[in-house]
């Protein structure tokens, strides 16, 4: 069988930039060599994209140190067909299918996709509208407002509008506490829960420097139940996981930092309706967000099992700790596996 040329890229321009470091290490060291030509491009944190041999130690300090080693490499497009130019040597090499490791701004957002799809290279998950919509969180619900999936009260306050807010109005629409978040990050980067006026003066100015609009949401009290997602026209979804946060939030610390952070319960304690109605509604908000090949999707189990959307990640983490590879691992797919149903799904995209 021919080999498929497979680009991954990883690093980026965004406040993930490490995550996104550790999900690329997990993903190149379980790739199946005979299936795929492998080209490895690390972005960093100024834009650069620089070609990695494919024996270098995926760990952001030692690439970062060796960076001047690295050619430089961009895609190019030649006799309609993407490729890798390598800007020392000027050879250039063919690449079928992009797997963007990045997370956040340029890699989740439809940046990387865009890019991607102007040098005719598939790509894996979502397409540029799937990746820009759940990579805006106020945007995905309002669309999630139409559908008879149920999320927590929101408002969408831009920065030149704040003039129009403040704390009592807030806590009289959503009651304390509340959570402000900026709109387009992830990893918890820039969130707080708000129970007074001095932590809300605080975090908007917080939540302002990653991002102009923010998005200020009532407190949903429940259980923090994810699902992984896969597929294209006819997604299916994992048994649900759980998160047990060890702060107050699924923190960026909880998340990123301390070793005994979040528990993840794999899979969640839950009775067979529970998991019906949560896979249901996964799957719901995968379609009506225009989600394909992979998402996690986060949601909100209540007392009295009503199942709240949070937010939908298109490009997940795959770090040692991730959620969304541990919940196909249970289902008996391991991370080669994994893989190579990402890339045949997005061939058929
Ligand atoms: N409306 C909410 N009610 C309760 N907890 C929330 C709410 N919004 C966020 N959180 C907490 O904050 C965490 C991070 O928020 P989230 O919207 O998922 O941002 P991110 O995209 O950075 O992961 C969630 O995992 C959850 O613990
Ligand atoms: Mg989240």
């Amino acid at each position: 069988m021919k080999k498929i040329n497979l680009l991954i890229v990883f690093g980026g321009t965004s406040s993930e930039r490490s995550v996104s470091v550790w999900s690329a290490n997990n993903i190149i060291k379980a790739i199946d060599h005979k299936k795929y030509n492998l080209s490895l491009v690390f972005i960093d944190k100024f834009g650069t994209w620089y070609s990695l041999n494919n024996s270098t130690e995926i760990d952001e300090t030692l690439i970062t140190k060796k960076l001047k080693t690295f050619d430089e490499a961009y895609l190019v497009l030649k006799n309609k067909k993407g490729g890798l130019l390598n800007m020392k040597n000027h050879k250039i090499k063919p690449v079928d299918v992009g797997f963007p490791v990045l997370h956040g701004i340029n890699g989740e957002d439809g940046s990387i996709q865009g890019l991607l799809q102007m040098y005719n290279i598939k790509y894996v998950g979502s397409n540029i509208l799937g990746s820009s919509i759940n990579m805006n969180k106020v945007i995905a619900k309002e669309l999630l407002k139409n559908s008879n999936i149920k999320i927590a009260n929101f408002i969408g306050i831009k920065d030149y509008e704040l003039k129009n807010w403040n704390f009592r109005k807030i806590k009289k629409i959503l009651n304390v506490p509340f959570f402000i978040k900026p709109v387009s990050t992830g990893s918890s980067i820039g969130i707080n829960k708000i129970y007074n006026q001095k932590e809300f003066q605080r975090s908007l100015t917080v939540a302002l420097k990653y991002d102009h609009k923010i998005i200020v949401e009532e407190y949903i009290k429940g259980r923090e139940i994810e699902c992984s997602v896969l597929g294209n026209t006819n997604p299916i979804a994992s048994l649900p996981g759980e998160i047990i946060p060890k702060d107050e939030f699924y923190s960026y610390a909880d998340k990123c930092i301390n070793s005994d952070g979040a528990q993840l319960i794999i899979p969640a304690k839950l009775n067979k309706t529970q998991i019906k109605k949560i896979q249901a509604v996964a799957l719901q908000a995968y379609k009506t967000l225009e989600c394909s090949g992979l998402a996690r999707v986060d949601m909100f189990l209540t007392n009295n099992n009503e199942v709240y959307l949070n937010e939908i990640n298109t490009i997940p983490g795959f770090t040692n700790i991730s959620m969304f590879p541990k919940l196909w691992n249970i289902s008996g797919l391991d991370y080669a596996q994994l893989i190579n149903i990402l890339i045949s799904l997005a061939l058929k995209n």
